[in-house]
């Protein structure tokens, strides 16, 4: 079978090579790629966000049999009911049912009516009825743009000052544009022993029957090191998640997993895909903190190397409707990786950086993000430009091995943070 990968980013590259390596699989395109991807498939320079013109180059190639869609806008515009509509085989939910992730709005309503555990909130899409609240509200506060910001669009308020200058920068200045048309001001939850709390990324298959987790994981979403910093979209990932025990996803599973395929099923937006959950341990139990409608980048990273079921497999399972047959299988140990990034992400920074890669060990994984090829010499194309991996049987073993390759890398202006798999005193 022929496989068209839309994406192009480091979870992009982990899919495709998990997908490589089936037997299921013969060739894969992937549009657009970028330099890491075009080893493993053939890029298609093709704009991903319009529905019709990728319709028409699927249409165009009777030999692609099945589109996987891996990144959020494209989904939020809804592509897969684009290629569903055109008789094509497709993973990824439909427009209907990925407003999970591009309304804040929608995700908060569906947790509230439901009963799934979240923070407390309210939702306005007119700023002086926002301010009047916030001047009202508890420190912190936390704003979020109601839609698709690149993981960006949310500002955790210390003060009423701070509060004030977040909602002018998302309401009235639109610094994440239309997606501050409505914003979601949201209570500040207290973790249990750290502070804002320990977060974990539970990424699921669903067929909109059966929900399978895959391996737990943590994202480092800060710029800097101790969380300090911008948000990114994610400076590095470890697995498994020290906090989350058996008793953690026996929780997860019933008050938060199964409540929301049945709450999407029962708002007649099934949903079938990757629906990965963004969850923060407080002293009133696990709650949802986001929900995203695809894989997590760079949870990804981390979680697919250790998959030992065919990728290609569990897709199409979920694509017919019969993922309960499948038993999803991983591999013991741990997994780390680090994200590189030019200077200045996740703010302005420059590309075309030629990039330097030394002799690495053999079992390190260099998944490309922002990287391209230009007359043969690789250069930065993005903020987020190469994640480093490693597995180990600890976390520090993986860490420690990662983090030996990465100074072997270098460009200019590249930041990367040192204390990736550090948290939540994943020392062992
Ligand atoms: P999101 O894009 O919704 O995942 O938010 C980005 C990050 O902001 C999360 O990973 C949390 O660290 C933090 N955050 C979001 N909502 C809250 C909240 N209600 N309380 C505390 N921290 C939050
Ligand atoms: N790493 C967070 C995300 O993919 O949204």
């Amino acid at each position: 079978m022929n496989v068209l990968v839309i994406g192009n980013g480091g979870r992009e590259h982990a899919i495709i090579m998990a997908i490589a390596k089936s037997p299921l699989v013969d060739k894969i395109y992937c549009m657009k790629g970028n330099a890491g991807i075009a080893d493993l498939a053939e890029c298609v320079d093709v704009d991903y966000c319009d529905r019709t013109a990728v319709g028409e180059w699927v249409d165009s190639h009777p030999d692609v049999e099945y589109t996987v869609i891996a990144p959020d806008d494209p989904l939020a515009l809804g592509l897969a009911d684009e290629l569903e509509a055109r008789g094509h085989r497709v993973f990824g939910p439909n427009q209907r049912a990925a407003q999970i992730e591009s309304s804040k709005a929608f995700a908060k309503a569906l947790m509230k009516k439901y009963k799934i555990p979240t923070a407390a909130y309210e939702i306005f899409d007119n700023y002086d009825d926002a301010l009047q609240y916030i001047q009202k509200g508890r420190f912190p506060i936390v704003l979020k743009a109601d839609g698709l910001a690149l993981g960006k669009g949310v500002l955790i308020c210390e003060s009423l000052e701070e509060a004030k200058a977040g909602l002018k920068q998302i309401m009235l200045d639109k610094a994440f544009g239309a997606a501050g048309n409505v914003v979601v001001v949201e209570e500040f939850l207290q973790g249990k022993e750290f502070v804002p709390g320990e977060e974990v990324s539970i990424l699921t298959f669903t067929d909109g029957k059966t929900i399978i987790p895959m391996i737990p994981s943590c994202d480092h979403k800060r710029v800097l090191d101790g969380d300090r910093g911008l948000n990114t979209g994610g400076m590095g990932t470890f697995t498994p998640c020290p906090f989350y025990d058996e008793a953690a996803a026996r929780e997860v599973y019933e008050r938060i997993l199964i409540p929301t395929v049945q709450a999407m099923n029962a708002e007649g937006r099934p949903f079938k895909g990757v629906l990965y959950f963004g969850l923060m341990r407080t002293p009133d139990g696990m709650k949802v903190v986001e929900y995203n409608a695809r894989f997590g980048d760079p949870e990804t990273q981390v979680i697919l190397p250790m998959l030992k079921t065919d990728l290609m497999e569990i897709f199409q399972a979920i694509t017919d409707e019969r993922l309960s047959d499948i038993k999803i299988e991983w591999e013991a140990g741990a997994c780390v990786c680090v994200v590189l990034a030019s200077g200045g992400y996740p703010q302005h920074y420059a590309k075309g950086m030629p990039i330097e890669i030394g002799t690495l060990d053999d079992d390190i994984i260099v998944y490309h993000a922002g990287t391209k090829r230009e007359n043969g010499v690789l250069k930065t194309n993005g903020g987020r430009v190469l994640g480093i991996c490693a597995k180990g049987e600890s976390i520090a073993e993986a860490r420690e091995k990662a983090y030996r390759n990465v100074k072997k890398i270098h460009f200019d202006g590249m930041q990367y943070r040192n204390d990736i798999g550090i948290k939540y005193n994943a020392k062992g």
